[in-house]
């Protein structure tokens, strides 16, 4: 049995989902420090004081710390105030990977800043600078890995502390689960998803559900609309284990099933439970934007949806015009095999559903 078949079988009717019990009580501090919050960057205060508790708490030094997409180093400069408390973290760096080039959405928010209107910045230019001026109190302890992180290499220690902020693309998530979770410690390390709510991430709660049997949920971090969720990995991740899960589609939508779908945001709406009701929506913005992408292949989707300030409206809006033009024949994509067909119209009924909800 393929080990996507096998984690599809297992396990889904008689588990109640839900968060770990014995995770050390998290705090629910803020972190409003100026320095960190002049810094250009999406995290809010409920999240960069998660990481700083973290990093200042509970990060033990077994393992090495890395962060995963950093851009201008907001995330990497509440990391560093944690770290920094913390005596057993004195001996360690942060390890920080990212592209570290503005693409268009970065080169947009960085030129809203008064001042930086005309900084001369373009298009595929690096913001390696920025990124140095803003982490200066902290750059000793910052190793920073500059590149894709498709293609970046681990040095092969074993890691503790791993924050994401990087699976935008189901290639970048390919890079993340193969580059870097053979190196979690069982019983130990600690994924922190800063998207794992975030509508346009939805492959971070697939891939978190096919591979449910190696990570218990720790903490759903709320306020503010946080989309962070954080995991345990309980089970090693060996690296043949996770090229057979790549080569069952681990990282490839159309190998997930509508029922694995389902399943998949059961499961995430389970961890959800308590938290407030918007960011309950963001999954379920998470879940049309799965059908969508089952349905017709926009690659210009995800783009035009991060400039629209209501998620839910407009993902809603869109759904009927997608809808409507399917009825009319339009806008489906290639039918490559029976297979997707049957996935097409089945997706298409749970989208109407989804539209009304
Ligand atoms: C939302 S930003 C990170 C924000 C940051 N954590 C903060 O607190 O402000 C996402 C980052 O991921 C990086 N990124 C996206 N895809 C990547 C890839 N394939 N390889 C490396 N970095 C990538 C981008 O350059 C960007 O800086």
């Amino acid at each position: 049995m393929s080990f996507a078949e096998e984690a599809s079988t297992r396990g889904d009717h008689d588990k109640e989902f839900g968060l770990a019990e014995a995770a050390p009580g998290w705090s629910r501090e803020q972190c409003h420090d100026p320095r960190i919050m002049a810094i250009l960057g999406w995290m809010t205060p409920v999240e960069l004081g998660f990481v700083s508790w973290f990093m200042r708490e509970v990060y033990s030094g077994a393992g090495e710390a890395v962060e995963l997409g950093c851009a201008f180093g907001r995330s990497t400069a509440a990391t560093l105030l944690g770290m920094t408390a913390n005596q057993k973290a004195a001996e360690k760096k942060l390890h920080v990977y990212d592209l570290m080039t503005f693409d268009w959405y970065l080169l947009q928010e960085y030129r809203k800043r008064p001042g930086c209107e005309d900084s001369g910045y373009e298009l595929g230019d690096s913001f390696e600078d920025c990124f140095w001026v803003n982490v200066e109190p902290w750059r000793d302890r910052v190793h920073l890995c500059a590149g894709d992180i498709a293609s970046c290499g681990w040095s092969g220690e074993p890691i503790e502390y791993l924050f994401v902020d990087i699976m935008k693309s189901w290639e970048a998530t390919r890079g993340v689960i193969r580059g870097f979770f053979p190196f979690l410690i069982p019983g130990v390390s600690c994924v922190v998803h800063q998207d794992y709510k975030h509508p346009y991430s939805p492959q971070i709660i697939l891939t978190m559900y096919r591979l449910r049997d190696y990570f218990e949920p720790l903490y759903t971090v709320t306020g503010g609309i946080s989309s962070t969720v954080a995991f345990r990995c309980k089970q090693k991740l060996d690296r043949e284990l996770v090229d057979a899960a790549l080569s069952d589609g681990l990282c490839d939508l159309s190998s997930y099933s509508i029922g694995e779908i389902d399943s998949a945001f059961t499961y995430s709406m389970a961890l959800v439970g308590d938290d407030p009701s918007e960011e309950q929506d963001l999954l379920k913005a998470a879940r049309v934007v799965v059908y969508i992408n089952l349905l017709a292949d926009r690659p210009d989707f995800l783009r035009a949806a991060s400039t629209i300030p209501s998620t839910h409206e407009f993902v809603r809006d869109r759904f009927r015009d997608f809808v409507e033009a399917g009825d009319q024949g339009a806008a489906l994509p290639p039918v490559e095999n029976g297979r997707h067909s049957r996935l097409f119209s089945r997706a298409k009924s749970r989208v109407r559903r989804l539209v009304r909800w």
